[in-house]
Parts: structure tokens; sequence; C-alpha cells
């Protein structure tokens, strides 16, 4: 456990600057996941992410991972990348799947910069004409997000320095049956490096428990990654989505694991003008 401290202790002096750090991803993906750059029937999901990747070059900031944007359709191939146990992605949208009005967009977006590493997962949606605000988001989808929110909450709450990845993993578990909570968490440590040193709290393909690893304990004063999903049934397509999260978290001796940033509790809108907002611009 020597060497997992030492990688994965965390010292109060770099929390300000990680948190600047987490305040220019949320920027680049708010940017990224608005009218400014999603022209829907135009813009791929390709387009978006090499946006956000010149983004990451042009603030001579550099990243651990290439941006990942995709399209959720009810069937889309969940867990391409759980074969290896790593990070949940989805598989990608092909590279010319262009956006629509109504798309639900997910992105995983990490950003590099003074030996630190962040990791987050947000979503967005894409308005009809004329819509503006949060409330013209499917009720589905709105639910969907909340039970993502509560899957957090949970997560932190069972987060208790010294129970190991696995025990917490099983209380988490508990809890969200109790709560009729469908989902996969996989937690991890996250710094020095984008998966750092640390214990895991599950991973995509294992959720009873992970060999090893989630038999450490967990330790204060370290940074995790609260990394999950909720699997909701969205009635408006008659079908069952994912809503995957991330956010960063790092340790409070008041107040436990606390978010770096904040955590997102609504989408991100693409808000595209109506065409008669369009004329009287001209
Ligand atoms: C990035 O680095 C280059 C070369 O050092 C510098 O000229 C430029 O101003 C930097 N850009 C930002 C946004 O800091
Ligand atoms: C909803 O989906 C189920 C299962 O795919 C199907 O049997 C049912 O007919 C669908 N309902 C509607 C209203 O389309």
């Amino acid at each position: 456990m020597l060497a997992v401290e030492y990688i994965g202790t965390q010292i109060p002096a770099r929390l300000p600057w990680y948190r600047r750090m987490q305040e220019t991803a949320w920027a680049i993906i708010a940017e990224g996941f608005s009218a400014c750059v999603v022209r829907p029937g135009q813009t791929t999901a390709a387009d978006v992410e090499w946006w956000m990747r010149e983004q990451i070059q042009s603030l001579n900031y550099t990243t651990w991972f290439h941006p990942s944007v995709t399209i959720i359709k009810a069937d889309t191939p969940w867990g391409a990348a759980a074969a290896d146990g790593g990070d949940a992605a989805f598989a990608d949208s092909p590279a010319d799947e262009v956006i629509q009005y109504g798309d639900l967009l997910h992105v995983d977006f990490g950003v590099s910069a003074l030996g630190m590493n962040t990791d987050t997962q947000h979503l967005a949606y894409v308005l009809y004409p004329g819509q503006t605000s949060h409330d013209d988001v499917p009720q589905g989808f709105r639910d969907g997000l909340r039970k993502g929110n509560r899957l957090q909450d949970m997560t932190r709450k069972h987060m208790i320095p010294g129970n190991t990845g696995n025990e917490i993993l099983t209380n988490i578990r508990r809890e969200m049956k109790k709560e009729g909570l469908k989902g996969k968490i996989y937690c991890h440590a996250i710094g020095d490096w984008g998966h750092s040193a640390g214990t895991v709290i599950g991973m995509t393909n294992l959720q009873d428990q992970v060999p090893i690893l989630g038999d450490l304990p967990l330790l204060a004063n370290t940074w995790y990654s609260v990394e999950l999903r909720a699997d909701h049934f969205v009635p408006e397509f008659n079908a069952t989505f994912s809503f995957p999260l991330e956010e960063d978290v790092y340790w409070s001796p008041e107040g436990g694991f606390e978010w770096v940033y904040g955590r997102q509790e609504r989408f991100h809108l693409i808000h595209t003008p109506s065409k008669d907002e369009v004329s009287q611009e001209l």
C-alpha cells in the first residue's frame, strides 16, 4: 500500500489548480455542446470531438485520451471497451452519422496539465427549432439524468475510507436494489494519471466484485472519478436508455468525498433558432 498511497495522495495545494482545470474542461464541453459548434443536420459526432481536441491544443493543455462523443440511441451498443475492463465508453457513433434534432448526446472528455488529469462525462440534448428551455427535453430523459444524480449521491455516501472498493460496491448495489435503480458503477482513482493508483469501485463488466484491486482499502486524501450509468425506461421512445455520468471528487475531512467543481444536473442544450428567429436576425 505504500506505493499506492504515495501515488494516490493529493496535497491540498494542488486542489485550486485542479478545480481550474475542471472549470476549463466543463467550459470546453459546454461550448462544444452548444449551437456555436453543433448544427443539426450537418455536424457529426466526430466533428465535435475534433473541435474539442483543437480547444485543448489552443489552450496549451494536452489530454490523456481523445474526446469521445456519441449520439445515444436506445440500441447504442454499450461497453465495447468493457472487455478490457477499462473506461466505459459507448461504441463510437459511425464517423459520418450526423447529429439531428431531438438527439441525446454524450461526451467522455479529459484534459491534462501541470501533471494532473481530469475525466468528465456529460449529456446534451438537441432542441427542436423554436424550443428554448430545459422543460422541452423529453421528461423520460430528464428522469434518466435524475436517476444518474441519485446514483452519484449513493456512491459518494458509501465512499468511506478504510472500506475496500468491493465493500463499497456491495453497499451501493444493495441500496440500488432497495430503490429499484438499475445501472452500473465503475469508479477509479484519478490525479497523477487518468486512471491512478487506488482501489476500484466496480468495473463496467464486474459488478459483484473486482479481484485484487477491489480488495484494497479506499484511501482518504485521494481524488476519484465517480463514474457510473443509470439505465432508465424512456416512455417517449418505448425503450431503455443509458445515462452515463462522470465527475471528479476530492477528499474533504469535513464532508467526505466532495465534487471538485460540481456535477451535471441539467442537460447541455443545443438551442437552434427557429426559422422566424433566423429571419428576424437577418
Ligand atoms: C501557448 O503557448 C505558446 C507558445 O509558448 C504561446 O505563444 C501562446 O500564447 C500560448 N497560448 C495560451 C492560450 O496560453
Ligand atoms: C414497445 O416495445 C415493446 C417491446 O419492444 C413492444 O412489444 C411494444 O409493442 C411497443 N409498444 C409500442 C406502443 O410501440
